[in-house]
């Protein structure tokens, strides 16, 4: 055991090492359900304006660890940020989420310029360097980006979308110009993913957020492959560095993810069953999950019901524990101070 791992919980478990505690992290711990974040981004002006200021940024990636006794923390960034570093206009408005120029298909594509990236996104690499400097010790410092096939669906559908048709459509259509595109955000994505371990990231994870809109013909082809590609790329310069893929939605597909990838962990939504998560996804790598969001927003025993099945169902193998989506907003932030005390208690505090 390194001495980074052994400081590191949640590290030496991406690393596959059994934890006496499982390590635990949330996906959007830093977001509207704390009221220290609602001033932070009322401060900042706007949702981007935070994202691009890295001494704020920094401050909202560390609040959440101020309250709860948490092993990881995530950069404040978003998914979106290498799409405006492709070129592709970004905006956010107020109650209605992400708008982007939309990409048309047969028109022209973006292009991959190293340079012009690492310009846009240097704010986001401030930020991380700061973070590793300030950051509690023992918290795993982790950065990430969107999948190839996740950014596609908000470059070409304009935002957030409900049937994906513009952008499956345009892979059943022209699949060989949709090829061009996915390849052309995944240089970026492994790009910027390699730029958050250069500027001190411990570990990587790939949101896949859209992964459960493709049939698994399409899922080789638009997720598992760029993936590996992607887990390729990064290895080659941080061969050390672990790699968490979160493909939403893929179902009983998250076993290719875990198998044929080369990811270190695999981050399951709160579909997908602890039990034949352990069964089927454990021998092939770490598992991060998967709490329903709803269920901590509900709190009481539902919350301890569905947190010790989780436990108990995964706390034996390499595993980290965190919620199947992000925090929802409304959620009562004492909430997460109880399942921090759950996890933390586990097997002793709640069984058996
Ligand atoms: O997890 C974290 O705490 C780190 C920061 C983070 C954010 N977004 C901050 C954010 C991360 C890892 C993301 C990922 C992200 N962003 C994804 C993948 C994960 C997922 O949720 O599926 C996606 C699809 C996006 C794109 C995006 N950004 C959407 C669809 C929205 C609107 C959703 C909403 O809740 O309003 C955002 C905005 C966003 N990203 C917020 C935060 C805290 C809310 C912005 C605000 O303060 O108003």
């Amino acid at each position: 055991m390194t001495v980074d791992t052994y400081r590191k919980p949640l590290l030496s478990a991406l690393r596959g090492e059994v934890q006496q505690r499982p390590p635990l992290w949330l996906m959007r711990q830093a977001g509207r359900y704390l009221p220290e974040y609602r001033a932070l981004r009322a401060k900042a002006g706007s949702f981007l304006d935070l994202c691009y200021d890295p001494v704020l940024a920094v401050e909202a990636t560390l609040q959440p660890l101020r309250r709860f006794p948490l092993d990881g923390l995530i950069l404040f960034s978003d998914i979106l940020v290498v799409a405006e570093a492709l070129g592709v206009k970004l905006w956010f408005e107020e109650g209605e989420g992400p708008r982007l120029k939309a990409i048309a298909e047969g028109g022209s594509l973006p292009e991959f310029d190293a340079e012009r990236q690492r310009r846009h996104l240097a704010p986001v690499y401030e930020a991380m360097e700061r973070v590793g400097a300030t950051a509690p010790a023992g918290a795993t410092v982790l950065g990430f980006a969107g999948a190839p096939w996740t950014l596609a669906t908000y470059m070409v559908g304009g935002g957030r979308s409900r049937d994906f048709a513009a952008t499956k459509g345009w892979a059943y259509r022209d699949p060989n110009s949709f090829s061009r595109l996915i390849e052309t955000i995944r240089q970026a994505v492994a790009a910027h993913l390699i730029a958050q371990l250069d500027a001190g990231a411990d570990a990587v994870q790939v949101f896949d957020s859209w992964a459960g809109a493709l049939p698994e013909s399409e899922l080789t082809r638009w997720c598992v492959e760029p993936l590996k590609m992607i887990v390729a790329d990064v290895k080659s310069v941080h061969p050390a560095a672990p790699i968490i893929g979160y493909p939403r939605g893929a179902g009983v597909a998250c076993e290719r993810f875990a198998a044929e990838t080369g990811v270190d962990a695999i981050s399951i939504d709160s579909t997908v069953p602890p039990v034949w998560a352990a069964a089927r996804l454990q021998p092939h790598c770490t598992v991060q999950g998967n709490l329903d969001p709803v269920a901590l927003l509900a709190g009481g025993d539902a919350l301890r019901q569905a947190a010790s099945r989780i436990l108990d169902a995964l706390g034996q193998g390499p595993f980290v524990f965190n919620l199947g989506e992000g925090v929802l907003p409304q959620t009562p932030p004492e909430h997460v101070a109880e399942l921090c005390d759950l996890v933390r208690s586990w097997p002793d505090g709640n069984r058996r």
